[in-house]
């Protein structure tokens, strides 16, 4: 195929559908062709003009145009030239400029954690970021089922922190943080920390957090943070205590701009590199701490009141005896 694109439907290992772009160049020729469109968003850009500033044939052109109309995006051809009637909400390796080599989007998967678990084994870069639109076998936190349908954000990111692994659970808190950073900053909302990474609103669940890691000769070879959010979708009845961003504000948000907000927020965290002030940060965005709480693991169940969470992330309970307890991981439930 040399340089050429060349989209192909092909299966991939879980036997989803997934669109394989061949060339890197390409992927960013389509984001530079949608830029363009969108800043004419009342006119029509002439073919003319889209060759001549991309620096390619009527034919190239062509191609690209007829792709991403195959893809969704409604670009009209009128007498003044192309137009995109619409920017629709796709999460695209393009549509995230300066990640496209980084970014994997499946329009449907098992679960991201598998896909990205798969690629880290294989020596993908830091950073790389699996996402899919929905999800028929996605996994959340002591083996419990994450319902992913159409509307939601689901994605898994591989980091590659150069730390000891027993310092790895600063990846979660420091992107919980982030998400938290994000959605206060993009919508003004009072989201907050329920220990150890949930993210609430009113009490109410909004996203979800879980991570993978692997280790090599006493250091991190990856840490993979899987999340998902409740953005577009209705949470499931089963999902009683959740809710989602379009039930919070009343329309729908853009789950491309969202993601792109979070990962430089995460990024740039990574990469300062510093995670000595991450526990303390985190504390300042949870709702966990000074009031009873009951956490669950599979083998059992504590109850106290939380009063901190010390420098490796556990929690700590005053038990009714006054006696304290570290718990390291389970599902905290919070009492009224
Ligand atoms: C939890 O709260 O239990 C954690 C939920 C994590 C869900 C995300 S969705 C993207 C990634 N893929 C999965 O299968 N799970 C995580």
């Amino acid at each position: 195929m040399g340089a050429s694109l060349f989209w192909t439907l092909s299966l991939n290992r879980e036997t989803s559908l997934i669109l394989t772009d061949g060339c890197m160049a390409d992927e960013t020729m389509k984001g530079s062709i949608l830029n363009i469109l969108r800043a004419e968003a009342k006119g029509a850009v002439s073919g003319d003009r889209l060759s001549a500033e991309l620096r390619i044939s009527e034919d190239t052109l062509h191609k690209h145009i007829s792709e991403l109309r195959e893809l969704g995006y409604p670009i009209a051809e009128t007498a003044e030239g192309y137009l995109l009637a619409d920017s629709p909400d796709a999460l695209f390796p393009w549509e995230f400029p300066g990640r496209e080599s980084r970014i994997h989007y499946f329009p449907e998967a098992t679960s991201t954690m598998d896909i990205a678990k798969a690629l880290a084994g294989e020596g993908c870069p830091a950073f790389t970021v699996v996402i899919a639109g929905c999800q028929r076998g996605g996994r959340g936190r002591l083996e419990r089922r994450w319902h992913s349908s159409e509307g939601g954000l689901y994605f898994t990111m591989v980091t590659r922190p150069q730390m000891p692994p027993a310092l790895s659970f600063r990846i979660n808190f420091s992107a919980s943080v982030a998400l938290v950073r994000t959605f206060q900053r993009m919508f003004d909302i009072k989201a907050m920390v329920k220990w150890p990474n949930d993210i609430l609103v009113d009490d109410k669940k909004l996203a979800g957090m879980l991570s993978e890691m692997k280790t090599e000769d006493d250091r991190v070879s990856y840490v993979n943070i899987g999340i998902g959010i409740n953005l577009n979708n209705d949470p499931t009845p089963y999902e009683a205590n959740a809710t989602s961003l379009k039930q919070l504000l009343g329309r729908e948000v853009s789950r491309r701009e969202i993601l792109s907000e979070f990962l430089d927020e995460f990024e740039a965290r990574m990469n300062e590199g510093n995670f000595d002030n991450v526990i303390s940060e985190w504390k300042t965005c949870t709702l966990t701490l000074g009031r009873q709480v009951r956490v669950a693991t599979v083998h059992d169940v504590s109850e106290g009141f939380a009063t901190d969470v010390d420098e490796n992330g556990a929690l700590v309970l005053t038990l009714e005896d006054g006696s304290a307890k570290k718990v390291v991981y389970g599902d905290c439930f919070h009492q009224m």
